[in-house]
């Protein structure tokens, strides 16, 4: 019998003595290991300037790392490019602390836009829009202006926003 539970602790995330330097003399991280399971909650914590932001970059491949190896889903990012960097980074959800929603449009169009990269039939966008906003009970918000939502929308709202894409 196949054991369900078996992908519960797969790993999701591998750093294996990871260091980053930013040039020409900032040591970010130095020799980092660490292991994340599928599901697990994981926290970082530390000072300012610890490399909490710096660990984040490298999981999301928005940097690079100088030394060591960093797996996501079993793959090794610095490996990948082009089209292959851009899918997994497209899997990465990314909720900043400050929302990252174009205030100058509408919800709808705050969502589209992380589409707009992947999906090429404008109908089907426009079909995973309204779906997406029925599933967050903001239907009626699917014109109005972003700078005019709560604070509780625009946070709502951010978690099926636009992540953004890094440059390659
Ligand atoms: N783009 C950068 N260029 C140069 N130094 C950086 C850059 N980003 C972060 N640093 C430095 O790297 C160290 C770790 O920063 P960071 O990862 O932002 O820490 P934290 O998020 O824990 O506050 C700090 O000394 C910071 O000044
Ligand atoms: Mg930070």
């Amino acid at each position: 019998m196949k054991n369900n539970a078996s992908h519960i602790t797969e790993t999701m995330i591998e750093m294996i003595k990871v260091s980053k330097l930013y040039p020409p003399d900032v040591i970010a991280l130095r020799n980092i290991s660490l292991s994340i399971s599928n599901g697990e909650m994981f926290f970082i914590i530390g000072m300012s300037g610890a490399g909490k932001t710096t660990l984040l970059k490298l999981i999301s491949s928005m940097e690079l790392p100088t030394n060591g190896l960093i797996e996501v889903s079993g793959l090794a990012i610095h490996q990948l490019k082009g089209y292959k960097l851009a899918r997994l980074r497209q899997k990465i959800g990314v909720a900043y602390q400050d929302f990252k929603l174009l205030t100058d449009r509408t919800a709808a169009e705050n969502i589209a836009i992380s589409m707009e990269v992947s999906y090429k039939k404008p109908q089907i966008i426009r079909k995973r829009v309204k779906d997406l906003l029925a599933q967050l009970d903001l239907s009626d918000k699917h014109d109005t202006i972003t700078g005019e939502l709560s604070r509780g929308s625009s946070s709502a709202l951010h978690w099926q926003g636009p992540s953004p894409i890094p440059p390659p």
